[in-house]
């Protein structure tokens, strides 16, 4: 799957905008500020209705419009196309078209596009706190699977309700104690199916995990990612029920044990404290907790091979290729760790890629190195653009 055409109106930097891309690397180049992140945000909002820049999406209409609009063909095995049609207005909110017929739920859509963002940030992924390393989690269980963003999007809905409730309470009346068990069990119903998924793939996703750090020419770095559920009690699947796997039953009856066992502390705090939304992915090198251990190099490395991993695992699942947007992902790269990753990416993945970089080594090894498919320099194509 790739993107061949992309229109943009109104959105960010971009007034008019119109652009066609190469099947294979696309590089995009052009001072900083010009408009190349904006052309991956654009790209994104196509495959998964959202932004990875801000959860804002007012923040993307241009100054002194009322709405956005971003349009593009994804062509399929040369010979099926879909276009795709992404409005954000003020007054209307989001609207999503697939070859002209209007898509009522993002479920529909989340998995057809699969896509993975490379960008400096992912540092924080394997550096920073846990809800990082939940949303990495998250993004790519729900691209894979509907059912689990449908699980997420129900749970989320009613840990919300729960967590109003605990913080509307004046007091713990008979009323209140039966909404509450209420919310409680639907926190508890699609939870537990919330954190039975995460367990059943993370072995996937660590097989991956492996073969990326062995593309990325680290065989020797022995990765693991660890789920950890406060509600299920341990790390492994298997090991939390003395070598048994958990039943789907099992957990829901743990996480609702574990509900019950917070209610005090829940209640006097006003908010739900054990749960998907509090769980840990912990990420190990040679049995190490990278976390403490990590030197950056490595952190930079891992954090790379992590959405390797997760480029593998959508391939897998969506059973077609992602697109990768790499948002100046190789700016702290050396010539020589370029040229692996154009060599992987041209030679091993064969996917379509989008690279930017305002900067000209990054530009010059990428050039030297690989076979862009396409290459614009944004700053020529915009003032070109303006005097017209
Ligand atoms: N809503 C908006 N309206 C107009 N311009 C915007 C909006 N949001 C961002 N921009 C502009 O977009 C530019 C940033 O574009 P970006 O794609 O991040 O640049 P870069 O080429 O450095 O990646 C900035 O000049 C910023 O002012
Ligand atoms: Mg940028």
């Amino acid at each position: 799957m790739y993107i061949s055409d992309l229109t943009l109106s109104a959105f960010r930097a971009h007034d008019d905008f119109k652009i066609s891309f190469g099947e294979r690397i696309n590089l995009i180049t052009g001072p900083n500020g010009i408009g190349k992140t904006n052309l991956l945000e654009a790209i994104h909002y196509l495959c998964l209705t959202k932004s990875f820049v801000s959860a804002r999406d007012a923040t993307a209409i241009r100054e002194g419009s009322d709405e956005f609009v971003i349009r593009g063909r994804f062509v399929d095995g040369g010979t099926q196309s879909r276009s795709v049609s992404l409005q954000y207005s003020k007054a209307t909110g989001k609207t999503l078209q697939v070859n002209k017929a209007t898509v009522e739920r993002v479920t529909g859509h989340v998995g057809l596009l699969p896509v993975v963002v490379f960008s400096p940030d992912d540092y924080g992924i394997t550096a920073g706190g846990p809800e990082e390393r939940r949303r990495f989690l998250d993004n790519m269980l729900c691209q894979a699977s509907k059912t689990y963003l449908a699980d997420l999007q129900n749970f989320r809905h009613a840990l919300k309700q729960r967590n109003s409730l605990l913080v509307q309470a004046t007091s713990h009346t008979a009323t209140f104690r039966s909404q509450l068990d209420a919310w409680s069990s639907e926190v508890v119903r699609h939870g537990a199916r919330v954190i039975n998924r995460r367990r059943t793939d993370i072995s996937l996703i660590n097989s991956y995990l492996h073969d990326s750090l062995e593309q990325l020419g680290l065989a020797n770095e022995v990765p693991e990612m660890r789920y950890r559920s406060v509600p299920v009690g341990d790390v492994d699947r298997g090991t939390s029920s003395g070598g048994r796997d958990l039943s789907l039953e099992e957990i829901e009856e743990r996480y609702f044990e574990a509900l019950v066992e917070a209610g005090s502390n829940d209640m006097a705090r006003r908010r739900t404290s054990v749960g998907p939304h509090r769980d840990e992915l912990e990420l190990f090198v040679n049995g190490r907790p990278l976390r403490n251990y990590a030197s950056q190099g490595q952190h930079r490395t891992f954090a790379m091979a992590l959405k390797l991993a997760k480029y593998h695992y959508l391939y897998k699942l969506c059973e077609t290729k992602p697109i990768l947007l790499l948002d100046d992902a190789f700016d702290h790269l050396d010539p020589e760790r370029i040229a692996g990753y154009i060599h992987l990416i041209q030679d091993k993945l064969e996917c379509q890629a989008f690279i930017t970089t305002a900067n000209p080594g990054v530009i010059e090894s990428i050039v030297q190195w690989g076979d862009p498919n396409r290459h614009f320099n944004l700053s020529v194509m915009i003032g070109a653009l303006e005097k017209e």
